[in-house]
């Protein structure tokens, strides 16, 4: 097979969610379809148990899961499919973000009885950041949910993104049916299952009108239905692809995952219409997956569990070309080359050695700390891919060293974490505090824990009043100057040493705005 028909044949997604809406189940649920694993409950989920924050155990137990089950690999009718998980808890937020950006879709999966969520919408507002074509699978059908027009409307409300049915479900809760599947014309009658994974309720039914819908459904449910299908096929239109590819057209399946409903069909439509790997941008151009030389960037950073030894695991996605194992490569950034000679695949719930990854493959590369988010390897290239930013964290805490002999362990420590990406450190440019912000509380814990029994060094975090970081910018050399000598006191540098300004409240930001409008202000760091 040549590298155009590996590529087509590629499918890298993700699935989102807000937590307890199904992620989980349907995760798992299509792994059983691709013959990844054979009984379901075998994912165990990557969840930290919302009532036990605190424990360390939890978290080191979930660092553990997350790297099994970080990438998922496997085939279904001969197209690869690479799943990449994003953790659950919404402390652990920008890690899934970050994963986002090694994606070519998502699916996200909506509870009908709750509607969208706070954090459906946060992560809509990602995938919005790259035009991520998103599909929609609205599940727990078999519970008494919200109207299916309703959920409709507030997702194109809430989500700010067109809909497109692709199945209408017949009933709700005790009195659910089943769906009729708009995009293959076919009808799915419900039987609450767990295991189940052939599709013998399936009934092909060409034209909603056909009578023998009333002997299946009834005769108001098959009324209901027609009444519904008439709506719906004048409401909408036929599906516009390029308008799903340019993430302005979700379509949307209802069905209900632990049952095993509807799970088919999404596959099924997803494999058909959900975009291959696709041209990615460096600083330099445009770079097309079937380019012979090989690049890609590393999306997350896994720490090793064994705290004795330093290495980690760098999850690399495969942008162009062919990765090949034990070959030198270009590290952009420190421009240097590296010999990475084993390098490991993630089929799911496994890894293993692997010689070749194709573009949207992701390999893990064992590293010592030459690696960092963001960065770029390629056969020689110098360009960095773009699209990879940090955005600026929700709470911050001033680190305050408690051991002064170990200032260094701290700091180097430090360093590494945010490496990894689990959380941002500013550091002032008077005085040199260092600031740590995250996105959730739960980090600052993993932190200290994480310092303590890997780096020997401790720190407390105190509280610091500050509402965001701004990535800041100007074409206007003298007033940046200006701009700076003015608020020095509020100046720091990111991990990167770009500059930072450190807004104290939303009011005091919109003045300074005011004030210096020469000034770009920005809540990512890539601008
Ligand atoms: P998440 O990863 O998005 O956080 O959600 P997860 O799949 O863990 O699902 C959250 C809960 O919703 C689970 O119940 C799961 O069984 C349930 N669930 C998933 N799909 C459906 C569905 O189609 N219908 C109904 N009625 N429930 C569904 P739990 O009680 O938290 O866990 P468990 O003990 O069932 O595993």
């Amino acid at each position: 097979m040549n590298l155009a028909e590996e590529i087509q044949k590629r499918r890298t997604f993700g699935i989102i969610s807000h937590p307890d809406a199904g992620k989980t189940t349907l995760t798992e649920k299509l792994l059983l379809f691709g013959g990844a694993i054979k009984t379901a409950g075998a994912v165990k989920s990557n969840k930290i148990d919302r009532h036990a924050t605190s424990d360390f155990m939890e978290i080191e137990k979930q660092r553990g899961i997350s790297v099994a089950t970080s990438v998922m690999g496997f085939n279904y009718k001969d197209v690869k499919i690479n799943l990449l998980d994003t953790p659950g808890h919404q402390d652990f937020a920008e890690d899934t973000y970050r994963t986002l950006t090694a994606v070519d879709s998502v699916v996200m999966v909506i509870d009908c009885v709750k509607g969208v969520e706070i954090q459906t919408e946060k992560l809509m507002e990602v995938c919005r950041m790259r035009n991520t074509p998103v599909m929609v699978f609205i599940n727990k059908l078999d519970r008494e949910g919200q109207d299916p027009y309703d959920l409709l409307d507030e997702i194109e409300e809430k989500l700010n993104i067109q809909v497109h049915p692709m199945s209408w479900p017949i009933g709700m809760g005790k009195s659910f049916q089943g769906v009729y599947s708009l995009y293959e014309k076919k009808l799915l009658l419900f039987q609450a299952s767990k295991q189940k994974l052939d599709d013998t309720d399936t009934i092909s039914i060409e034209n909603v009108n056909d009578p023998i819908l009333n002997d299946l459904l009834g005769q108001s449910s098959a009324a209901k239905l027609r009444e519904d299908v008439e709506l719906v096929d004048g409401v909408y239109s036929d599906l516009d692809l390029n308008a799903y590819k340019n993430g302005e057209v979700a379509p949307v399946f209802f069905g209900s995952a632990v049952n095993n409903f509807g799970v088919r069909e999404l596959l099924d439509c997803f494999i058909n219409i959900a975009p291959p790997p696709l041209d990615r941008e460096t600083e330099l151009r445009q770079i097309n997956p079937t380019e012979n030389k090989f690049s890609g960037f590393v999306f997350k950073i896994h720490a090793n569990m064994d705290p004795k030894h330093r290495n980690r695991i760098a999850f690399v996605r495969v942008c162009a070309g062919i990765f090949q194992r034990g070959q030198n490569y270009h590290h952009v950034r420190l421009d240097k080359n590296f010999r990475f000679s084993n390098a490991t695949a993630f089929m799911a719930q496994s890894k293993e050695i692997i010689d070749e990854a194709f573009p949207g493959d992701i390999v893990g590369l064992y590293d010592t700390g030459n690696l960092k988010i963001g960065d770029t390897l390629s056969e020689g290239e110098k360009g960095m891919y773009k699209g990879i930013p940090s955005f600026s964290p929700e709470i911050f805490r001033e680190v305050i060293n408690m051991d002064a002999m170990k200032t260094k362990q701290l700091e180097k420590g430090l360093m590494q974490l945010m490496d990894e990406g689990v959380a941002q450190l500013f550091t002032y440019e008077m005085g040199s505090r260092k600031v740590v912000g995250t996105v959730g509380a739960l980090q600052f814990e993993v932190i200290q824990h994480r310092l303590k029994h890997e780096y020997n060094a401790t720190c407390r975090f105190a509280p610091i009043n500050l509402y965001k970081a701004c990535w800041i910018s100007s074409e206007n050399k003298k007033k940046m100057d200006e701009f700076v000598d003015s608020k020095y006191r509020h100046i720091a540098q990111d991990k990167d040493g770009k500059r930072v300004f450190m807004a104290e409240t939303k009011a005091w930001l919109q003045m300074v705005q005011d004030n210096f409008p020469e000034i770009n202000y920005h809540f990512t760091s890539e601008f």
